[in-house]
């Protein structure tokens, strides 16, 4: 038998959130944190609320904090041993909606803001799609991988402290991942919306990030690189 506490908050009760404790037999339960999530859901409390879609590290809904580390439940093994205690919270520094589930409508506005689509003034040169060259499909690994579970943003200081002004690491690689793309043409447009002392500057180069980020990618990185290009006056 394993114990889990988990973040327990439901707006409809005017209660202050606690940590609710559930026992559960590992012998019959997946190996994931999701799994015993939903152990707990399907066998001994239907109202705890969390959100999940593909279980496989893809839909990124299910970040949550889990043993003071953001990271997806569905790819983070529960703790065998049974010294450590397995605590569930959601990710921090957010508006929690209820129990595990956040509002994402802040980091989505902030997703919206910088354009996450390909601007082509032209037609593509051949009528039929835009092209590249292998060298340049290649700058955008690291950065296409991302989900945009935010466990990175929500473990970044600087985002805790200034959320409202400043866009954070998982906006600003997606911001990068335009910026670089041989493909669009507004890279001057993109790099001069950065250029702002909060939206951008509030990078402190902490690098929680990358140690946080499900799918091994290096937020600082990019965020380092529109730094530089922005100084250069071109995409380095
Ligand atoms: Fe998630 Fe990593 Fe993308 Fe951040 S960079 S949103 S941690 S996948
Ligand atoms: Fe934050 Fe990562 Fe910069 S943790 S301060 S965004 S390097
Ligand atoms: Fe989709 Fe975990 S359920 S990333």
């Amino acid at each position: 038998m394993r114990e889990f506490a988990i973040y327990r908050w439901n707006p409809d009760l005017g209660e202050k959130p606690t940590y609710q404790t559930y026992k559960i037999d590992l012998n019959s339960c997946g190996p994931m944190m999701l799994d015993a999530l939903f152990k707990i859901k399907d066998e001994q409390d239907p109202t705890l609320a969390f959100r999940r879609s593909c279980r496989e590290g893809i839909c990124g809904s299910c970040a949550m904090n889990i043993n003071g580390t953001n990271g997806l439940a569905c790819l983070t093994k529960i703790e065998r041993d049974p010294k450590v205690a397995s605590k569930v919270a959601p990710l921090p520094h957010m508006f929690v909606v209820k129990d595990l589930v956040v509002d994402m409508a802040n980091f989505y506005a902030q997703y919206k803001s910088i354009k996450p689509y390909m601007q082509a003034s032209k037609p593509p040169p051949d009528g039929r799609e835009y092209r590249q060259t292998k060298e340049d499909r290649a700058k955008l690994d690291g950065l296409y991988e991302c989900i945009l579970c935010a466990c990175c943003s929500t473990s970044c200081p600087s985002y805790w402290w200034n959320e409202d002004k400043y866009l954070g690491p998982a906006v600003l690689l997606q911001a990068y991942r335009w910026i670089v793309d041989s493909r669009d043409d507004i890279t001057a447009e993109r790099l001069a919306h950065l250029d702002d002392a909060y939206k951008l500057y509030r990078c402190h180069t902490i690098m929680n990030c990358a140690k946080v980020c499900p799918k091994g990618l290096n937020p600082g990185k990019a965020i380092a690189k529109t730094k530089q290009s922005i100084h250069a006056g071109h995409v380095v």
